[in-house]
């Protein structure tokens, strides 16, 4: 049997100066998370998304450590060539690098996730050089950052003018500086995420950010047509959400009918 080549930290960079593009997703339980694994994705990100996907929360901002470590477990366990990527909710990370670090080995430890994503800028580099320095790996996040919605203003599109790119740049250059391996950047003029993987030396991935990021990443019931939010820079690659209710149609039609179980699902002796 063919031993499957993981995916490493080390890929990545390899990845940004071949030109291959890096391949992430968001994955929450176990089947979702093997079924990206087998096709392919490169990195699965369990991310704190799963407050407003999974958990029916308004935003991400209520999520907690505790509600994070099943569902990073359970897609660490899932994933055989797969890098995992957990993020770290609102509030447990800002307040210190030791608070950041803390909260980052309690993840690892307990969920078996390869690094930590949270978000943040120049305000957080303390934080990330101080878990980089415990061997963690980490991964940025910059653009529209969901935990800060409030103070942003709502979901609104960041690296507008000359100033607006500029603090991007200087964010990404720092999160570069204090080790992080990738930066994903959300929400980004095109031209300004452009700017910013130019000023690089690890990738950036994108989600609404244009084409020319080192990598793309989707909120997967986003990607596969789950739910009813569609933002305009996600594409639908699948119509899954309307499959489980055709299959569940089916399912309800069949017993109500006595056609299900028939003799072949049925113990007779
Ligand atoms: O939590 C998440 O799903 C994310 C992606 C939007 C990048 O951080």
């Amino acid at each position: 049997m063919n031993a499957v080549k993981k995916v490493r930290i080390h890929h990545f960079k390899e990845m940004k100066e071949r030109g291959e593009k890096i391949t992430m997703l968001t994955a929450y339980d176990y089947p979702t998370a093997r079924a990206f694994d087998a096709a392919g994705v490169d990195i699965l990100l369990v991310g704190d998304s799963l407050g407003d996907n999974m958990l029916g929360y308004d935003s991400t901002v209520g999520v907690t450590l505790d509600e994070m470590i099943p569902f990073a477990r359970a897609v660490s366990r899932a994933a055989q060539r797969a890098f995992v990527v957990a993020d770290l909710p609102f509030g447990t990370y800002e307040v210190s690098p030791e608070q950041a670090v803390e909260s980052s080995i309690r993840m690892m430890k307990l969920s078996g996730a390869n690094a930590i994503k949270f978000e943040g800028g120049r305000r957080i580099a303390r934080q990330v050089k101080a878990v980089t320095d415990a061997g963690i790996p980490f991964c940025g996040h910059l653009g529209f950052t969901p935990q800060s919605e409030n103070a942003l203003g709502g979901h609104r599109v960041q690296g507008r003018g000359e100033q607006g790119v500029q603090d991007l740049i200087d964010d990404a250059l720092a999160l570069q500086e204090a080790g992080a391996f990738a930066v994903v950047l959300e929400m980004v003029v095109a031209s300004a995420a452009d700017a910013v993987t130019a000023a690089l030396d690890i990738p950036t991935i994108g989600i609404g950010a244009g084409s020319g990021t080192d990598g793309q990443v989707l909120v997967w019931l986003d990607m596969a047509g789950v739910g009813d939010w569609h933002p305009r820079f996600s594409k639908q690659f699948g119509a899954v959400g309307q499959a489980m209710t055709d299959a569940a149609t089916a399912y309800v039609a069949d017993v109500k009918d006595v056609a299900f179980p028939g003799p072949e699902h049925t113990f007779s002796t």
